[in-house]
């Protein structure tokens, strides 16, 4: 059912000198603070040169139910500060609808269907790597012109340094961190922090340095109970009364990857955002080993709510207004990427190849262990005796 909620703005009699008559946006996956300003810099660029803009409700959900508003001047207007999304978001792919029998169903054709019945000249897509992989599905199908910007707090979209919402969710964990001290060291407790990122460290490390974490544990290193004991034990004999652990959620023991069956299996590990979050059953077992009073916080969709910072705001500015360009120029099949201070089209066939987790050199990993933290693999020298 078609929903046209508002009439194109002002801007939409000027005159059109690009590569496109018609765009449409959408957000898919999981929100974050800077998808409205993303969708307020690209609506203002798009319309600026004349083209009509639609906003598809729900992510790819939307595009199967042909369900959209046209997004104008006023429905941009004062969306830069926003959390969320104003298209609201789905987890939906085309090719896997969720069926009331519990099963699923290949919907691409009727999401194709959408793009042609609204006679759009380019999709684009906002979301994470999930995302990334369903618009090129529909592009390769469907013929589609896409292009995407890669959102996630996560971080974890390859081809691009750095993805819209990030360090927003870096702020609110950090924040927490600085929050957890003050009451760890009232009580010298341990303090473990549940932090979000799926599959991936850069949130918890990006925060854990930013709020002074002891131990982070990533996914991206496996580690074993015994040391991180061993760490906070040290710290106490070292004077240092309270210790602060920040664990992905993705995080898993050199013991629990065996029991995943390791390499062999592929080295899978433990899914970031499963049931039973890692945090709790660390902090049992390292209270058991240690001694030492231990509580958990989980900071959860706390780390995607709320306003973006002045950092994201700038960003999302700068992904929008680069999407809007690549749109104009009729230059699809392309993710923005943000290469040092550049925004670059980065081919979606790149893109969905991997994901982008953090590398064993990478320089935030190495100012972490100078300093002293325990990334779970080994004591840290300043702890060893
Ligand atoms: O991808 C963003 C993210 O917040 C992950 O960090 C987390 O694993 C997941 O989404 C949570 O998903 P949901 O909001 O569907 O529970």
């Amino acid at each position: 059912m078609a929903c046209r909620v508002a009439r194109p703005g002002k801007f939409r009699i000027m005159k059109n000198t690009s590569a496109i008559r018609t765009a449409a946006i959408l957000t898919s996956g999981g929100d974050c603070p800077g998808l409205n300003a993303v969708i307020r810099a690209i609506t203002k660029g798009l319309m600026a040169h004349g083209v009509e803009v639609f906003g598809i409700m729900e992510g790819f959900r939307g595009l199967i139910e042909n369900r959209y508003i046209v997004l104008d001047d006023k429905q941009t207007s004062g969306l830069l500060t926003v959390g969320g999304t104003i298209l609201r978001t789905s987890r939906d792919k085309p090719h896997k609808m969720p069926m009331r029998d519990g099963g699923t169903r290949d919907m691409s054709g009727a999401a194709i269907e959408t793009y042609r019945r609204l006679k759009l000249d380019c999709l684009i897509c906002l979301g994470g790597g999930g995302t990334q992989k369903n618009a090129f599905r529909l592009m390769k199908e469907g013929g589609l012109n896409i292009i995407t910007a890669p959102k996630t707090i996560d971080n974890d979209v390859s081809g691009t340094d750095t993805c819209f919402g990030f360090d927003t969710g870096m702020a609110i964990a950090t924040e927490a961190i600085d929050r957890l001290h003050t009451t760890a060291s009232s009580h010298h407790r341990v303090m473990v922090v549940d932090i979000m990122g799926h599959n991936a460290g850069w949130l918890a490390l990006g925060a854990g340095i930013a709020g002074g974490a002891d131990v982070i544990l990533i996914p991206e290193i496996p580690y074993t109970l015994d040391v991180v004991a061993e760490s906070l034990l040290s710290r106490m004999r070292h004077g240092k009364m309270f210790s602060i652990v920040a664990v992905a959620e993705g995080a898993c023991s050199v013991d629990e990857l065996a029991g995943h069956g390791g390499e062999e299996e592929g080295g899978k590990k433990r899914k970031g955002n499963s049931k039973e979050p890692v945090s709790a059953v660390l902090a049992e077992h390292l209270e058991k080993v240690t001694g030492l009073e231990t509580r958990v916080t989980s900071l959860g969709h706390l780390q995607r709510g709320g306003i973006p910072t002045a950092r994201d705001r700038l960003l999302c500015t700068q992904f929008g207004v680069k999407t809007a360009e690549l749109a104009l120029r009729g230059e699809f099949g392309n993710m923005v990427g943000k290469r040092g201070q550049a925004f670059v089209a980065v081919p979606l066939e790149e893109v969905v190849k991997e994901k982008r987790l953090v590398p064993a050199d990478h320089p935030w990993l190495l100012s972490a262990r100078e300093v002293g933290t325990c990334m779970g693999d080994e004591v840290p020298l300043a702890y060893r005796s």
